[in-house]
């Protein structure tokens, strides 16, 4: 489904909106340009989870855990590694959640992947103009429709 989003903060507000309803093994797979509002997405999906603190994009660390909200957030980052470089990073670590505590899984620049987990929700962030975006959302063998049907759109 497509969503207009007429600011940053209805961006924001799409990302708490996830961030509140999402269960833990909840994969999110950014694909967008940059300045698209990747990290402003993952930024309300943190604020949804109850994360205070601030969350950036995590360009040159690859990975950001935060802990201190209702799930675990791991946000990542693909923009610098190529289609080699992901795939040793073993993501699926992070959608297993078997050697770490289930949570959310955040990943900008999910072009990058190489292979995708099982079940996703996947993001398209385009431009339509410089304060108005478009999101494009599609559940890949997952289900989101109820928590999408409770947005709101400004
Ligand atoms: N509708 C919108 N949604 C998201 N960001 C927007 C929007 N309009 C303007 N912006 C601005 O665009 C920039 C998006 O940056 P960011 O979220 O870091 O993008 P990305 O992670 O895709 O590179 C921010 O400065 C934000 O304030
Ligand atoms: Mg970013």
């Amino acid at each position: 489904m497509k969503i207009f989003l007429a600011n940053a903060e209805a961006t924001l507000n799409l990302g708490i909106t996830l961030g509140e309803s999402l269960t833990a093994g909840s994969v999110i797979l950014l694909e967008a340009d940059l300045g698209a509002g990747k990290t402003t997405l993952v930024q309300g999906i943190g604020k949804g989870l109850g994360i205070s603190e601030l969350i950036v994009s995590p360009t040159f660390t690859l990975i950001n855990e935060y802990t201190e909200g209702r799930l675990p957030l791991y946000h990542l980052d693909l923009y610098r590694l190529g289609p080699k470089e992901v795939a040793a990073l073993n993501l699926e670590t992070y959608w297993e959640g078997i050697e770490v505590t289930p949570g959310i899984v955040a990943i900008e620049w999910a072009e990058r992947m190489p292979y995708k987990p099982d079940n996703y929700i996947s993001v398209h962030l385009t431009y339509e103009n410089e304060n108005t975006r478009q999101a494009e959302i599609t559940a890949v063998n997952c289900e989101i429709s109820e928590l999408i049907s409770t947005i709101q759109i400004d």
